[in-house]
């Protein structure tokens, strides 16, 4: 019974995110990705992550490939949005793929990257990756995703999904919420402000799926970075 409950509040919060991503993608997908403009011109948009991919991956591609070519890797970003990060990532790795769970913000990743051959989007439940059937991958990243999650368990399932489909040895470079601030620690049903982590709560995570806590910044504050590495 208790397994049912469960099962019915993760379905009823995946439709939320959904509805709510979808809403934002409608209104001003642009913005409701990058929040540090009102109005974007696309090809300023876009730049921005290509500077991020260049600040956040290719000056740590050393400990990001361990000596694998980055042409012959397969590369898994949870929360693409529109494309944003995945392009630039695509420009690096040999094949990427991002889900997202606004099938409206997968619409509009698919037309931006029409042209981007080794990219394919996916859209995702919300809370699993079942949608990418039995692929594994060499590098798994998210960036700005995780905080806007409500729910400690959705969290947690994505981190058990990407263990699983990371080759031995590989990362996961991803954000959580660090702050923790009134009503951040308790789960709810806002998409925009989630569930936030503390930095032994993170590392204990980081053991339950069977990586090991490589490092960490910015903990206590809403960028949390975590880098886990595959066992
Ligand atoms: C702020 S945007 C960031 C997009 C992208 N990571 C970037 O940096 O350009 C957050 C994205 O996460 C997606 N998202 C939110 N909750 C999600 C969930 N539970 N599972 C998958 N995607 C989710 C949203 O639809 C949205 O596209």
């Amino acid at each position: 019974m208790t397994e049912l409950i469960q099962r019915l509040r993760l379905a009823s919060l995946a439709r939320k995110m959904r509805s709510d991503w979808d809403r934002r993608a409608r209104e001003d997908a642009l913005h409701y990705v990058n929040t540090g403009q009102e109005r974007w011109d696309e090809d300023a948009f876009f730049a921005t992550g290509e500077a991020n991919v260049q600040d956040q991956i290719l000056s740590e591609m050393t400990e990001i490939c361990q000596g694998r070519e980055p042409a012959g890797m397969r590369v898994l970003e949870i929360g693409c949005g529109v494309g944003r990060m995945t392009r630039a990532l695509a420009a690096v790795f040999g094949e990427v793929h991002g889900v997202d769970v606004s099938p409206e913000m997968v619409r509009r990743a698919r037309k931006y990257l029409q042209s981007t051959s080794n990219v394919h989007v996916h859209c995702n439940s919300g809370t699993d990756l079942q949608v990418l059937g039995d692929l594994g991958f060499d590098f798994a990243y998210s960036f700005i995703v995780f905080q806007h999650i409500p729910s400690r368990d959705v969290i947690d399932r994505y981190v058990g999904e990407v263990s699983r489909r990371l080759r031995s040895g590989s990362i996961f470079k991803f954000q959580v919420q660090g702050h923790q601030g009134r009503g951040l620690r308790k789960p709810g049903r806002d998409t925009w402000l989630g569930t936030s982590f503390s930095e032994s709560e993170a590392a204990a995570m980081a053991t339950r799926h069977g990586f090991d806590l490589q490092r960490s910044a910015g903990a206590g504050t809403q960028y949390f970075w975590l880098w886990f590495r595959k066992r």
